[in-house]
């Protein structure tokens, strides 16, 4: 029988802080498509590889690190999970509380959760709370909360929560047979580029996962090298690149509206170990990188994910892509979870009815 994907923990056990008989959470998130892109190849002139993380169970890559991060609440005496998000962080955390039997409680900033988002978290039965204010501001209380409260922060300052992620480069180099040339990422609060990093360094033998004292024995290295990393922000939204906190991030790509990333140093560490940089691109960008993806490769996703897309293309035009080299560019969610967003530029959709006969539907269609 064809092999089942079992779910990143099963999968990767021997990387992870976890042993066989530790319970485990999971939603079989993980095994995502890494596809090629033609389109982006024949634009850019490398090799262009899209790593689809909306085909995960909640539509995001959050979930590879909370099938970790709840897995390890089974271990303590806590009932409640809780986190600050722009949307995925809490519909994932929610999805997994229930897997697990356990409360969720989400802190939002008012207003600025995309629909899908907002949905998931609701029909997974979590508590919501919205704030006046933005993610940074929840991040904060969150963690207040988690310090005072027998409640488990799920966020990615939960050092769980980037175990897990960091298997999506395991899964790159078991694909690929050996790292990219060039790893590009949208970047928000900086967890997910710390996590590939991590995942990539350790699949090349360069570090050991912290947890496994005789790693360097029993783990055999899978690549030759890692890639350089790229991050992308969103250029109202860009602490990483001016070098300091924003007070009021803005963007339309809500899920990476954020002003103070909790991952800052590992993402600098990334970045200059890499040998790589984080740049930023403009709303319009993004959303002309939304379209092009899903017009012209098939992959439709949010426009926070479209931000690494944007990131390349914009790199490209300045001529700063090698030629040939292998490119991977993670798309973090899916775009399901925001379709006003997608769909505002394309104006007013305004569909009149036919009649119901072939003819009808001939003329309409120019055929
Ligand atoms: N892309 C999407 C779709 C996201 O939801 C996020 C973060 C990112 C990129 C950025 O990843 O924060 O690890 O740098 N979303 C978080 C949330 C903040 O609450 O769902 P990062």
């Amino acid at each position: 029988m064809a092999h089942q994907w079992q779910g990143v923990i099963a999968e990767y056990i021997d990387r992870l802080p976890f042993a066989e008989s530790d319970p485990v959470v999971t939603l079989r998130e993980g095994g995502t498509p890494l596809v090629y892109s033609r389109a982006l190849s024949e634009q850019t002139g490398a090799e262009v590889y899209v790593k689809v993380e909306g085909m995960n169970p909640t539509g995001s890559f959050k979930d590879r690190g909370m099938t970790t991060a709840i897995s390890k609440v089974l271990q303590t005496d806590d009932k409640i999970v809780a986190c600050a998000s722009t949307g995925n962080t809490s519909a994932s955390a929610a999805a997994y509380a229930v897997a697990a039997g356990l409360e969720c409680a989400v802190i939002l900033p008012a207003g600025k959760i995309a629909a899908g988002k907002l949905a998931q978290a609701i029909m997974h039965g979590a508590k919501l709370v919205a704030v006046d204010g933005n993610f940074d501001d929840c991040l904060n209380i969150v963690r207040e909360l988690t310090e005072s409260y027998p409640v488990a922060l799920v966020n990615s300052v939960n050092p769980y929560r980037l175990q897990g992620q960091k298997t999506a480069s395991f899964e790159i180099v078991d694909e690929l047979g050996d790292a990219p040339d060039i790893h590009i990422l949208p970047v928000g609060n900086a967890g997910n580029i710390s996590a590939y990093w991590m995942g990539y360094m350790e699949y090349a033998g360069k570090t050991t996962p912290a947890s496994i004292d005789d790693s360097a024995t029993r783990l055999e290295a899978r690549a030759t090298k890692v890639p350089q990393m790229w991050g992308f922000q969103a250029w109202n939204a860009a602490p990483l690149v001016l070098g300091h906190p924003i007070e009021a991030p803005e963007t339309l790509a809500t899920a990476i509206r954020i002003g103070n990333p909790a991952s800052w140093d590992y993402a600098i560490d990334a970045r200059d170990t890499s040998g790589g940089f984080i740049d930023r691109v403009t709303d319009e960008e993004i959303l002309e990188a939304q379209s092009l993806l899903a017009a012209q490769t098939g992959v439709f996703v949010e426009p926070a994910s479209a931000a690494s897309i944007a990131g390349l293309l914009k790199t490209s035009a300045a001529g700063k892509v090698p030629e040939g080299a292998k490119i991977v560019c993670t798309v973090t969610g899916n775009g399901l979870k925001d379709t006003a967003t997608a769909l505002a530029p394309k104006g007013e959709l305004s569909f009149d009815p036919i009649a119901p006969t072939i003819d009808a539907a001939v003329a309409a269609l120019n055929l």
